[in-house]
């Protein structure tokens, strides 16, 4: 297996307020990447963090009579507490309040600045004050952009539009940049409009809370301009060239509402420092309530913390990674939670794990019986095994994680129907040691897949290994050890019972 480098990001989330569903999707999604990537032997570094500069931070904080970095202060640790909680594996955790990021931020508007890259002039167009950006004429009549007005003032603009052929053609010649597929359309087709230039700067008249510009201590920097930037200050750029190398280019997991400041202006600014643009900028889709997106500016948030201690940080994680197809928006209710969960986690995988256990202890003393020679019907589970670990990687590395634990699940079902036809209960009174293959087999697949399952519900799988005795065991079909006792263990994932509505 060649060894490669895995750099994911999260966005850095506002901390205007606590985090929902939806933040916690998206970085769920990149520590079960990363997770799989380090099981791949990939060289992994995992990134998620804050944005705690602009205008609708400095409103938060007003709201709560604090200074803004006081209230930054505050609801950071919201976040880091629940990403430890969610069992986030981030190797570092970037605010863009630290000097390490705000010194990189001033260095790069310098350097652009001094390239002639950046140029001041009067102004007035639409800003939507609830995006923190200008928008298009046409982007207005959208109807998609709220708290739109005009504003008229001077400020400093960064020359995006020279670069909009090379932007194109970069996005034709790398398939794989924009993921899916229709988004990476949906930017070619954004760019077949003239590409403006983009306002970087906010009067400190106007909004305070941002970093000042380097060459005019009037202005703070346009926070996305600032919070961009972010990808590349915490790994070293412009302080330790070393490691900056080492990790970039990164891939950028995102939703779908930053897709256009990631595809646009990021890769713009990157083409301005001569630097590589993103491996790829994946976008997925929206959780919905019903058929508005939730998000913190309409109120109808699912918090995390509450659906943990109902049922399990594992329970979140597998129900999250499964539910959304990838690209497309997936609609959070408790109702679909529980059904997932109890299908898929109760009845099929908890069921086979009782089962199976159920029987060793009953017919075989408890103790994991021979895997003896396989007949056909052993072949088949042990090849369906074999293909789907290369499956597992191919689709790891296209980020297509809900099929993954479909696959697996697919596993899970097959053993299922397996046991159903060996019936290894019936056949202990006449074969015991045919019995014992049927469940060895079973065994080894539910050990198999609680490998694969491991980056994504790393608790309850690391339970499983731990109960079959091969807490260490890899991806090789056959790591089952025969002949180790098999331990009593409750329920691992017990039937959410639902009130029969009357
Ligand atoms: O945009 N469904 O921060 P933000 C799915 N600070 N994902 C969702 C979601 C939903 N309903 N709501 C939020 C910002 N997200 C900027 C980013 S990056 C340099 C700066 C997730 O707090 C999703 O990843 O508004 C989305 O892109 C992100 O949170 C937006 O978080
Ligand atoms: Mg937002």
């Amino acid at each position: 297996m060649t060894k490669n480098k895995f750099y994911v990001t999260t966005p850095i989330y506002y901390v205007n307020d606590a985090p929902h569903i939806g933040h916690a999707y998206t970085t769920i999604l990149a520590d079960v990447l990363s997770r799989f990537h380090r099981a791949l032997g990939d060289d992994t570094f995992f990134l998620t963090g804050l944005d705690e500069h602009g205008q609708k931070v400095q409103q938060a904080a007003e709201k709560r009579g604090l200074q803004p970095q006081a209230h930054c202060d505050e609801l950071a640790p919201r976040f880091m507490d629940l990403w430890k909680k969610l069992g986030i594996s981030n190797d570092d955790f970037i605010r863009t309040t630290e000097a390490r990021h705000q010194g990189v931020v001033q260095a790069i508007l310098q350097k652009v600045y001094d390239s002639g890259a950046i140029y001041q002039k009067e102004y007035e167009g639409l800003y939507s004050v609830a995006e923190e950006r200008f928008i298009t004429e046409k982007e207005a009549e959208s109807g998609q952009f709220r708290e739109v007005k005009t504003i008229k003032e001077k400020n400093y603009f960064f020359k995006m539009s020279q670069y909009q052929e090379r932007l194109i053609k970069y996005i034709d010649d790398n398939p794989g940049f924009i993921r899916p597929e229709h988004r990476k359309n949906e930017m070619l087709g954004f760019l077949r409009q003239p590409l403006t230039d983009l306002c970087i700067s906010r009067p400190k008249s106007r909004l305070s809370w941002g970093i000042e510009i380097p060459f005019d201590r009037d202005y703070v920097t346009y926070v996305w301009f600032d919070a961009l930037i972010n990808y590349i200050s915490a790994i070293g750029y412009g302080s330790d060239e070393a490691k900056f190398r080492r990790w970039w280019p990164g891939v950028h997991l995102i939703g779908k509402d930053i897709l256009t400041t990631h595809s646009i202006y990021w890769t713009t600014m990157l083409f301005a420092l001569g630097l590589p643009l993103p491996e790829a900028i994946f976008a997925h889709g929206w959780w919905l309530m019903g058929d508005s997106k939730m998000s913190k500016s309409l109120g109808n948030v699912v918090r995390p913390l509450d659906l943990i201690e109902q049922h399990g940080v594992d329970a979140v994680r597998y129900y999250l990674m499964s539910e959304m197809i990838l690209g497309a928006d997936a609609n959070f209710t408790p109702e679909n939670f529980i059904k997932r969960y109890n299908s898929d986690l109760a009845n099929d995988f908890g069921n086979l794990l009782n089962r199976v256990s159920g029987l060793i202890g009953k017919n075989h003393g408890g103790i994991i019986p021979a895997a003896l020679e396989p007949t056909p019907a052993e072949e088949e589970v042990a090849r369906s095994g074999r293909v789907l670990v290369p499956r597992v990687e191919a689709l790891v590395r296209e980020y297509k994680v809900d099929e993954v634990l479909n696959e697996v699940m697919n596993l899970i079902r097959q053993v299922n129907k397996y046991m159903e036809a060996q019936a290894p209960w019936k056949l202990a009174k006449t074969d015991l040691p045919a019995a014992g293959r049927v469940l060895y087999t079973a065994t080894e697949a539910l050990r198999l897949a609680a490998v694969l399952l491991k980056p994504v519900m790393p608790e309850k799988a690391a339970t499983v290994l731990a109960i079959l005795g091969v807490p260490d065991s890899g991806l090789a079909w056959g790591e089952l050890k025969s002949g180790l006792a098999l331990p009593a263990f409750p329920p691992l994932f017990p039937r959410i019972e639902v009130e029969k509505k009357v």
